[in-house]
C-alpha cells in the first residue's frame, strides 16, 4: 500500500502543480512591428502563440509590454496573415533554449529550432535564454592562454581563456574573415557562433567554406539574418550566449563568437523605439546601453569552465567615438582594431597593432615572450612615428640606431603580421618567429598554456577549492566539538 502511495504521489504532485487554465486573448491591432492584443494574462518576456485560423499556422511572439489588459507582442517570424481577432495563447514560459552535445554540428535559429534540414535536435535539456552573469566572486582567474591560430593575435595580442574581446572595424575591412580564421584554428573545446543580422549568402559561406566539415563538428551556429524580425535578431544573441553557458557548465573551454554586436544594438533600438522609448545618444535609446554590458558580462569564466568571446563590432562610418563602439570597448577585456588603410594596401588581417590591446596578455605570456612582444611592438611604433621621414628619404641611416633597426626589420615584421585566410599557424611557430624578429629566444616552457608558472587547470582549481571547503567545514565542526567539550569540562 505504502509503495502504491509513493508511486502515485509523484503524479498527484504533478497534477496539483499543473496550470489547467489556458490563458488566451485576441489580436486588437498590428502597428508596425508591434502586435497588440486584449489579454492573455501574461508577463513581460513570456512566449505566446498567435494562431492564424485561415492558414492554420502559429506565429511565435514575445510579450514586450503590458498596459492594463492590453498586451504588446513582437513576432519571431513574419506577421503576414495576422488579423484582428486572431487568438493569442500564453505559454507560461519565457524563451528556453535546447542545450546538449546534440547541438554540435547543428544550425539553429533564435528560438532553438533547427534550420539545417538535419531533423530534430538530439537534446533533452533547456537553458533560459535570458540569464544573469556569473557571480564575480566565484569566477575563476584568467591565466591560461587560448590559441586563435592568427599569428598577429597569438603573438602581440595574446588572449586568455575566458577573455572577452571586440573586433572593431567599418564595413568590408575583414571582421568576418578574421572571425572565421579563429573559428577554424582555435584550440577551444567547442565554438558557439551567433550570426546576427548578417547577409543570407554569408551564412552558407561561413558554414561550408569557412568552418568546413571538421570545424562544424565542434561548432554550434545560431542564425538570425538581416531580414528576420528585430526580436529574432535580439534574442539570437541571448540564445548563442545560453548555449555557450551550457558548455561552460560542463567544464569546457568555449569559444563564443558573435557577428555582429552592432546588429544586436540596432535590433534593440528598433524594439525600444516602437515600444515608445525616447531616443538618446545618436538615436539609440538608453535601454541599448543597459543591455550591452548585461549580455557581455555573461561570457568569461565561471566556477566550472570558460567562455572566451570575440564580438564583431561594425563601427558606423569608421567613427571610433560612436556610442556603441565606445560602450563595447569600455566593457570588454580588449579590442582588436582593424584599419581600412591596411585593408586597402592588402595587408590582411588588417589589424592595427598599435591601436589594439589585449588587457590580459601579460597574464598568459612568459617573461621572454613578453620581452619579445615589447621589442617588436616598439619597432612597429618607431617605424610608424618616423614613416613620413623614412618614405620621403629625409632620414639618414645611422642617425638613430632604434630607427635603423625598425627600418631593417620592417619588411620581416610586415610578413610576420600578414596571414592568408587558409594559413594555420601553431603557437610554437608563431612564438619562434616572434623571437627571431626580436633577436631573443623564447624557451620551450613558455610555449604552453600557462607559461607564467605551473598553474593549475580550471578543473584542478575547482577540485582544490572544493577540498579546501570540505577541510574548512571539518575544522569548524571539530572546533565546535572542542568548544562544547571545553564548556562541559569548565562546568
Ligand atoms: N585574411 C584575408 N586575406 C585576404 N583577403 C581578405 C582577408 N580578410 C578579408 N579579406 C578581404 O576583405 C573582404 C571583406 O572581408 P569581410 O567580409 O570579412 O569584411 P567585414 O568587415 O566582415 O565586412 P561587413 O562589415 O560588410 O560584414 C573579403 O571579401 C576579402 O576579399
Ligand atoms: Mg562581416
Amino acid at each position: 500500500m505504502k509503495i502504491m502511495e509513493t508511486f502515485f504521489n509523484k503524479y498527484l504532485n504533478a497534477v496539483k502543480h499543473t496550470e489547467t487554465i489556458l490563458y488566451t486573448g485576441y489580436v486588437t491591432a498590428v502597428k508596425g512591428l508591434m502586435i497588440e492584443s486584449k489579454g492573455p494574462r501574461s508577463m513581460v518576456g513570456e512566449i505566446c502563440n498567435i494562431k492564424i485560423s485561415k492558414t492554420n499556422k502559429t506565429v511565435l511572439a514575445e510579450v514586450m509590454g503590458l498596459e492594463g489588459s492590453t498586451v504588446k507582442l513582437m513576432a519571431y517570424s513574419a506577421t503576414e496573415g495576422i488579423e484582428v481577432g486572431c487568438e493569442v495563447v500564453a505559454s507560461g514560459k519565457v524563451l528556453q533554449v535546447p542545450v546538449g552535445r546534440g547541438l554540435l554540428g547543428r544550425v539553429i535559429d533564435a528560438t532553438g529550432t533547427p534550420c539545417d534540414g538535419k531533423g530534430n535536435l538530439d537534446t533533452s535539456e533547456f537553458y533560459p535564454a535570458l540569464a544573469q552573469a556569473p557571480d564575480p566572486m566565484t569566477r575563476l582567474p584568467i591565466d591560461r592562454r587560448i590559441v586563435t591560430g592568427v599569428r598577429c593575435i597569438d603573438s602581440l595580442l595574446a588572449c586568455g581563456k575566458g577573455q572577452r574581446l571586440g573586433i572593431f572595424a567599418g564595413s568590408g575591412v575583414g571582421k568576418s574573415t578574421l572571425l572565421s580564421m579563429i573559428a577554424r584554428n582555435t584550440n577551444a573545446d567547442v565554438n558557439v557562433i551567433g550570426l546576427i543580422g548578417e547577409r543570407g549568402r554569408e551564412v552558407m559561406d561561413f558554414i561550408n567554406r569557412d568552418l568546413g566539415v571538421e570545424g562544424m563538428k565542434r561548432s554550434v551556429v545560431v542564425v538570425a539574418t538581416s531580414d528576420t524580425t528585430s526580436i529574432n535578431r535580439l534574442r539570437a544573441a541571448y540564445t548563442t550566449t545560453a548555449i555557450a553557458e551550457y558548455f561552460r557548465d560542463q567544464g569546457m573551454d568555449v569559444m563564443l563568437m558573435m557577428d555582429n554586436l552592432t546588429r544586436f544594438a540596432h535590433a534593440q533600438r528598433e524594439i525600444a523605439l516602437s515600444t515608445g522609448e525616447a531616443p538618446a545618444q545618436r538615436g539609440y535609446p538608453p535601454s541599448v546601453f543597459d543591455m550591452i554590458p548585461k549580455l557581455l558580462e555573461r561570457s568569461g569564466t565561471n566556477d566550472k569552465g570558460s567562455i572566451t568571446a570575440f564580438y564583431n563590432v561594425l563601427v558606423d562610418g569608421d567613427d571610433l567615438d560612436e556610442p556603441i563602439t565606445d560602450k563595447v570597448r569600455g566593457t570588454l577585456d580588449g579590442h582588436i582594431m582593424l584599419s581600412r588603410a591596411l585593408a586597402q594596401s592588402k595587408h590582411y588581417p588588417a589589424i592595427d597593432v598599435l591601436k589594439s590591446i589585449s588587457r590580459l596578455s601579460r597574464r598568459v605570456c612568459g617573461k621572454e615572450t613578453l620581452k619579445a612582444v615589447t621589442k617588436v611592438s616598439r619597432m612597429i611604433a618607431v617605424y610608424e612615428e618616423n614613416k613620413e621621414m623614412i618614405l620621403a628619404g629625409v632620414y639618414q641611416v645611422g642617425a638613430n640606431p632604434e630607427i635603423d633597426e625598425a627600418i631593417s626589420k620592417h619588411q620581416a615584421i610586415e610578413e610576420f603580421l600578414m596571414q592568408e585566410e587558409e594559413e594555420h599557424c601553431t603557437l610554437e611557430d608563431t612564438l619562434h618567429k616572434l623571437a627571431v624578429l626580436a633577436d631573443l629566444e623564447v624557451p620551450d616552457d613558455e610555449i604552453v598554456e600557462s607559461p607564467q608558472s605551473k598553474r593549475k587547470s580550471v578543473a584542478e582549481q575547482v577540485q582544490s577549492r572544493k577540498k579546501a571547503e570540505v577541510a574548512d567545514a571539518n575544522t569548524v565542526a571539530a572546533n565546535t566539538d572542542l568548544s562544547l567539550i571545553s564548556k562541559s569540562l569548565s562546568k
